[in-house]
């Protein structure tokens, strides 16, 4: 396919102003791989609308062009979902020039903002009015509201507070055709007919671009308690959860599991993530007890359980964080793995969830099986556990070849997935498709649900302009 027509190209300068386009090969790199260098394209151009209506008129034009767009928020995504192909001919949509908080709503507890405004602005946002907005995860920095939604992102807060489509009360998108759809209702009850912000959240762009939404606020937290745990295997971890919940109900806002592979790795590669305790231990866990109460006593609960649970041997050894600083210490451990991951070469990435019961079973079968298919593979199991949700990323055997061991991938994804579905499970609890695992999709999911799937794609997008090559 040519390269955008000079008229087609004149119009879209015009529709964003010279500060809203990139065109050099240098400067467009960043937009064009993702985070991991795992994928990369290439572009006509980036473009980096300011407002609604000039997304709106990006989108018009090249829907008129017959042109494909690629929405991209932070880029930190993990599927390779923001990233075009490599035909040179789409366009990359950046929404990071849009980042005004439009409204805030403490009365509603509500707030309205951007797509590329960034999450941990939003949460900052939400903090000086004295309310939380929960959502968290390592890359909070660097991922924006939209890119969020748009892979319905879940983290380390969502036992307590669902993942963005439970945060989500409206949204604003601009769709396929270029038309808007003002979706931005702040109502916590509205049964007029089908929840059209469903289609959208988690649909990866590909039936539209998410321009602003209106999310859900909460109390501010007052008190908070962080543990760091010692397990002696994923069962014990279970037990504990029921053990806290059954304690500190709701409180329980955060439940991480780590093998000692994931921290070991962090241990080298991230400073200051000495061990925590005098030897090490197969399996590791990050608790954390929130109230919006002030005072409330919840080191000394936290303490209490873990107290309990060491008699019953579901815990080995554990230490409660008595300063901001070790919390933030303990956090570090834990958010370090995906990062530490990239130092050991390769890595191959599989988000899995399964119910929260069967997650030793799931842990034990597929352990026993990767290490008979490939010996001397290190297994960097890690995740949001209380929400039966792993990250069951491999690194090749020390000392191996990268390219013998990407050539794997296939044959171990195939243990893990099939090691999912057998338990009722899915492939993406958190990432989405993206292009990573639009494939293996089609082998796990039921056909009827493709079916429908593709049907919703015809119905908003059908001329496929809309990320080709993602998610359908
Ligand atoms: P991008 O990467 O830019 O885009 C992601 C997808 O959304 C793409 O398909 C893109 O086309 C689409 N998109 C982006 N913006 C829009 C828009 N405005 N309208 C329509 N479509 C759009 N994810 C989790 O869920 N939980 C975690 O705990 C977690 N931890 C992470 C830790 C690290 C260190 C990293 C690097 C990533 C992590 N992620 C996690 C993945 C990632 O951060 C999230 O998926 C995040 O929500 C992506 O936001 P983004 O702005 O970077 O989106
Ligand atoms: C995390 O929870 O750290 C990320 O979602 C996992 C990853 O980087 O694989
Ligand atoms: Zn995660």
């Amino acid at each position: 396919m040519p390269a955008l027509s000079p008229t087609l190209l004149h119009a879209l300068e015009q529709a964003v102003g010279p500060a809203g386009v990139i065109r050099s090969a240098d400067a467009m790199q960043p937009y064009l791989r993702d985070w991991r260098n795992a994928y990369r394209g290439q572009a006509a151009l980036v473009l980096r609308p300011a407002s609604t209506d000039q997304v709106a008129e990006v989108v018009r034009l090249c829907h008129a062009a017959g042109v494909a767009l690629v929405p991209q928020g932070g880029n930190t995504g993990l599927c390779g979902g923001a990233v075009p192909d490599a035909s040179g001919t789409q366009v990359v949509l950046s929404l990071t020039r849009m980042n005004a908080i439009r409204a805030i709503d403490p009365a509603n507890e509500t707030i309205t903002v951007e797509a590329g405004v960034l999450l941990q602005h939003l949460q900052e946002a939400a903090a000086e009015v004295g309310r939380l907005f929960p959502l968290s995860l390592g890359a909070e920095g660097s991922c924006t509201v939209g890119g969020n939604l748009a892979t319905n992102a879940g983290g380390t807060a969502v036992l307590r507070y669902g993942n963005m489509r439970d945060l989500a009360l409206g949204l604003e998108v601009v769709l396929p055709d270029g038309r808007v759809w003002h979706g931005l209702r702040g109502l916590r009850k509205d049964n007029t007919g089908y929840d059209l912000k469903h289609l959208f959240i988690g649909a990866e762009g590909t039936l539209g671009v998410i321009t602003a939404a209106v999310l859900k606020l909460f109390p501010a937290i007052a008190s908070r308690a962080t543990a760091w745990a010692a397990v002696p295997s994923p069962q014990a971890a279970v037990a504990l959860i029921g053990r806290l919940r059954g304690v500190c109900g709701d409180r329980l806002s955060g439940f991480e599991l780590m093998s000692r592979q994931s921290v070991e790795f962090v241990q080298r590669h991230v400073p200051g993530c000495a061990e925590r305790f005098s030897q090490a231990h197969p399996w590791y866990v990050l608790i954390e007890l929130s109230d919006a109460l002030a005072n409330a006593p919840l080191a000394e609960l936290l303490e209490s359980s873990l107290g309990g649970a060491l008699e019953q041997g579901e815990v080995l050894d554990a230490v409660v964080a008595a300063s901001q600083t070790q919390v933030a210490a303990l956090w570090k451990l834990r958010e370090g793995i995906s990062e530490a991951q990239n130092h050991e070469g390769p890595s191959l990435k599989h988000d899995i969830s399964v119910p929260v019961s069967s997650i030793p079973a799931f842990i034990e079968a597929t352990d026993r099986q990767l290490r008979a298919a490939l010996p001397g593979l290190r297994i960097v199991a890690y995740g949001h556990v209380g929400d039966g949700n792993l990250h069951y990323n491999l690194s090749k055997p020390e000392g191996s070849d990268d390219a013998a061991f990407k050539a794997e991938a296939e044959r171990l994804m195939q243990v893990i997935y099939a090691a999912t579905l057998a338990l009722g499970g899915s492939i993406s609890a958190e990432h989405g498709l993206g292009q990573a695992k639009r494939e293996a999709a089609q082998q796990y999911k039921a056909p009827l649900e493709l079916e429908l799937m593709r049907t919703l794609k015809q119905a908003l997008d059908p001329a496929g302009l809309m990320n080709p090559g993602k998610v359908v």
